[in-house]
């Protein structure tokens, strides 16, 4: 098969991969089908967790009460930050409960989670990096959004995994060069372990997954408008370097979209 063959094979496959499957009989049978327990919903935590300053308190609500058109109107990519800013505990807290909080368990044994975001059958198959580079009170480096420590509570709690070695260069090479992002106040990374939605949709999970990223992202760049930063999703990052980063195995865990966020130029 020549170059141009395996091009075009490639382009149906992947075509063929965004279409619906048909549902029948025919479906292989799902974890959940054949009763195995669920996975868990977040991973465990090593160290003692951070928990953030509140963005409910009146005093730390960093939320500008937008009427919606309004948060639409102001939604863009920004790719120029001010290098020099602060992102305060408060604002990143309110990002990532809009991107991945746990407001209740529902199902048998917690088998599910509702968040925020909607997600195909309620599986949420995400994890939260955020790569600090200026957030008020925190020192740089790696942390881990551990949602599952605070379910049905808009209390948010972090956890330190790692200093970063020249944070820019390091942030720069997990973005393939995209210099401007390590301008950013913080990069948040996002995981697929994409077993918890395979447990109840077997091989027609990584369709939904997709879709379930669309809607993380949203989530995070209206927040960030609202707390009126900027913000950029990355499709174009280096799987095997940000892999290597976080800690990932590549395999039951592996990055899958990075957001910088910071206040514009
Ligand atoms: C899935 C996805 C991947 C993207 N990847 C990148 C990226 O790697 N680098 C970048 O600079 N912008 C990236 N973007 C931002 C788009 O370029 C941007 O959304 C588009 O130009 C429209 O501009 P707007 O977001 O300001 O409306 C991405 C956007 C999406 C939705």
């Amino acid at each position: 098969m020549n170059n141009n063959e395996n091009l075009q094979n490639t382009i149906t496959n992947n075509r063929n991969f965004m279409k619906c499957p048909e549902f029948s009989e025919a479906m292989s049978k799902s974890d959940q089908e054949k009763n195995l327990p669920h996975p868990p919903h977040g991973k465990k935590t090593q160290s003692p967790l951070i928990d953030l300053h509140p963005f409910t308190e009146r005093a730390h609500n960093p939320i500008h009460e937008d009427s919606y058109s309004n948060l639409l109107d102001l939604r863009r990519s920004v790719r120029a930050y001010d290098k020099n800013a602060q992102l305060t505990q408060s604002q990143l807290a309110f990002i990532l409960h809009s991107a991945q909080g746990i407001q209740e368990y529902r199902g048998q044994n917690e088998a599910f989670t509702l968040r925020p975001v909607p997600s195909g059958g309620a599986r949420h198959p995400f994890e939260t990096y955020i790569a600090v580079r200026n957030v008020d009170g925190l020192p740089q480096g790696l942390y881990y959004y551990a949602p599952t420590a605070n379910i049905g509570s808009k209390k948010v709690s972090i956890e330190f995994l790692k200093t970063l070695r020249n944070p820019d260069e390091q942030i720069t090479k997990m973005l393939v060069g995209q210099k401007w992002a390590a301008t950013a106040q913080a990069v948040l990374f996002l995981s697929c372990v994409p077993y918890r939605s395979e447990w109840r949709y077997s091989e027609h999970s990584h369709r939904v997954i997709l879709i379930d990223l669309g809607h993380v992202g949203q989530n995070i760049m209206l927040s960030a408008a609202s707390l009126r930063l900027g913000s950029c999703c990355m499709a174009a990052y280096d799987q095997a370097v940000c892999d290597e980063v976080l800690g990932l195995d590549g395999t039951n865990e592996y990055t899958v979209y990075a957001i910088a966020i910071g206040k514009p130029q």
